[in-house]
C-alpha cells in the first residue's frame, strides 16, 4: 500500500459520517502523507506521541480533541444538540434554552486549556497527527439507531427499556465492553416508547437537554455517560428514562467502523486501549 495522507483520513471519516466539512472539534495538527501504521487512542498526549514513535507508527489519530482549535472551539459542536432535539420534536426555542447552560460552561472551561502543548510536541517530533471527534461519533450514533430499529423489526413489538439495552448489546463494541449499560433514571421494565440516541454532539446534554426531550414527547434518552448530580436532578423531576451506554463502549461503536474501513484500505492500525 502507498500509504494514506491526513487529508484522506479526514475525507474518509466525513464521507462515512455524511458530513461536508470538518466540525470544530476535529483538527489536523500536523499534516502528513504516506502514513502506513497509525496509532489510534481516545486521548492523545505527549506520552502517546512518544509511544507511537517507540512502536514504529508514522501517524497518530486521537478521538477526543487534543489541542488547538479543536479544544478552543469545542463549544461550537454542542449546537448539534439543538439539531438532534428539533429532529425529535423539541421546539427550536426550547432546544436552544436547554443547551444554553452547557454552552456557557463549555466556553468558560475552554479558557483553562493548555491548547498547544500536545500539537507542539507532534510538530517537534515531526509526526503526522490529527483528531476526529464528531464525525466518528456520528458514525456511531447512526449504528446505534440502526441496531435499535433492526431489533424492533425482529421482535415485532414495542420495545421496553430492557429491549433497548438488548438491542444496543447486539453491537459487539457494547457487548464486549468491561462496563455495563446502566439506567440511572427510570427503570428497565418501562416501555421505551419514543427513543432518542443523543450522541455525536460534543458531549452528553446533561439534565437540561434530557428534560427538554422528556417535555416534548421523547420517553427514553440514550447518552454515553451522565454526571451523577445530573442524574439526581432528573430522578427528582420523575419523568423519562436515561440509558447510559458507557463512554469507551459507546465511542468504540463509531471508531471501530471507521478503523475497519482504514484496514480494508490496507492501513495498519495500532489500537491503544480501544
Ligand atoms: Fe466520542
Ligand atoms: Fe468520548
Amino acid at each position: 500500500m502507498a500509504g494514506i495522507s491526513t487529508d484522506e483520513l479526514v475525507a474518509i471519516a466525513l464521507e462515512m459520517a455524511g458530513l461536508r466539512k470538518l466540525p470544530a472539534d476535529s483538527e489536523v495538527y500536523v499534516p502528513g502523507e504516506q502514513i502506513r501504521r497509525l496509532l489510534v487512542a481516545l486521548d492523545v498526549g505527549v506520552a502517546e506521541l512518544l509511544l507511537a514513535r517507540e512502536l514504529g507508527c508514522d501517524g497518530v489519530l486521537a478521538h477526543h480533541p487534543a489541542g488547538g482549535r479543536a479544544v478552543l472551539r469545542f463549544p461550537e459542536v454542542l449546537a448539534r444538540h439543538v439539531e438532534l432535539m428539533v429532529e425529535h420534536g423539541v421546539t427550536p426555542d426550547a432546544a436552544k434554552a436547554a443547551l444554553h447552560p452547557l454552552v456557557n460552561r463549555a466556553v468558560l472551561r475552554a479558557q483553562t486549556a493548555n491548547y498547544d502543548q500536545v500539537p507542539a510536541a507532534a510538530r517537534l517530533l515531526g509526526i503526522p497527527f490529527l483528531n476526529l471527534h464528531l464525525p466518528l461519533d456520528e458514525i456511531g450514533r447512526r449504528a446505534m439507531v440502526e441496531a435499535i430499529e433492526r431489533y424492533q423489526l425482529e421482535l415485532g413489538r414495542d420495545l421496553t427499556v430492557q429491549d433497548v439495552i438488548d438491542a444496543l448489546r447486539t453491537l459487539p463494541e457494547i457487548a464486549e465492553a468491561a462496563t455495563q449499560i446502566m439506567v440511572p433514571v427510570g427503570t428497565i421494565d418501562r416501555p421505551a416508547k419514543r427513543i432518542a440516541v443523543v450522541h455525536g454532539a460534543g458531549t452528553n446534554g446533561g439534565a437540561s437537554v434530557a428534560q427538554a426531550y422528556f417535555a416534548h414527547g421523547v420517553d427514553t434518552v440514550i447518552y454515553l455517560h451522565l454526571a451523577p448530580e445530573e442524574a439526581e436532578r432528573l430522578r427528582a423531576t420523575g419523568s423519562g428514562t436515561v440509558i447510559v451506554v458507557g463512554h469507551v463502549a459507546g465511542d468504540r461503536v463509531g471508531i471501530e467502523r471507521y478503523l475497519a474501513e482504514l484496514e480494508r484500505r490496507g492501513l495498519e492500525v495500532v489500537r491503544l486501549g480501544i
